[in-house]
């Protein structure tokens, strides 16, 4: 075997050693056949085991440069500085908060280095930007925080600052996979799609995060699914 090869073959196995890491199926697309019992285990510890997935999240946010973002109730500012670096200098992330301090920490966070990156108080009942402004609304673990009689209000009002292709993103904790205080901390992805259903968008990918026990949500606006199939020629 010459070099070229061996380097071929070198290259190949460890690119399937680190696509496939045993017993846990990487995210969407891949097979759902659980080969062993410990597959859908919650593997990563800590408040926040989804940000370990941020490639992944990332790679469904699929975001481009010059985009422009809310992360609502974007805490200490950690996705939206990734989201940040995704869409660039021309692109923008609203990063609103309810919270004066959280807002404060992000500027310093954010500083000079990432101009895009504008955190903002925003109003509890909606994101205080102007309609059809965003291609994106991202809402990583606060979807349970909005007030509990509003959401479908607060879904009909992302679908005006949403442009007509951009999305939803909901991130929460499967409350069925919730035990004690953890369920005051999560949701239903069925509850979830059929309040957006009700605010007028359709789901158009749902699934848990492999290594946790969070779900992402993705949605679109029903408009985009208005066209009928084309009429096939006899
Ligand atoms: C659990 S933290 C999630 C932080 C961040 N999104 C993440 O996933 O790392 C929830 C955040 O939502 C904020 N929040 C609560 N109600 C809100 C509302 N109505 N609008 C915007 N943010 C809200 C809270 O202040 C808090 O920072």
């Amino acid at each position: 075997m010459n070099n070229h090869w061996r380097w071929m073959l070198g290259l190949t196995v460890a690119v399937l050693l680190l696509g496939m890491p045993a017993g846990a199926p990487a995210d969407s697309g891949d097979s759902t056949r659980i080969d062993n019992e410990k597959q859908q285990a919650c593997t990563i510890a800590g408040g926040y085991p989804y940000r370990e997935k941020s490639d992944y999240v990332l790679k469904e946010l699929d975001l481009k440069p010059g985009d422009v973002v809310v992360d609502i109730g974007a805490g200490d500012g950690w996705w939206s500085e990734k989201m940040g670096q995704a869409v660039g200098p021309e692109g923008v992330v609203h990063a609103g908060e309810v919270a004066q301090d959280k807002v404060d920490g992000m500027k310093k966070r954010f500083g000079e280095s990432l101009p895009q990156c504008k955190a903002y108080v925003c109003p509890t009942d909606g994101t205080g930007l102007e309609e059809n402004t965003c291609d994106l609304a991202f809402l990583s673990k606060t979807y349970h925080h909005l007030n509990h009689d509003g959401h479908v209000d607060y879904l009909r009002h992302l679908r005006s600052v949403v442009k007509p292709t951009g999305r939803v993103v909901v991130i929460e904790r499967h409350i069925a996979l919730s035990e004690g205080r953890q369920r005051e901390h999560g949701w239903s992805p069925g509850l979830l799609t059929q309040t957006a259903e009700e605010a007028g968008w359709i789901l158009v990918r749902s699934e848990l995060i492999t290594g946790t026990h969070h779900f992402i949500a993705i949605f679109a606006q029903k408009e985009m699914f208005a066209s009928k199939a084309p009429e096939k020629k006899e």
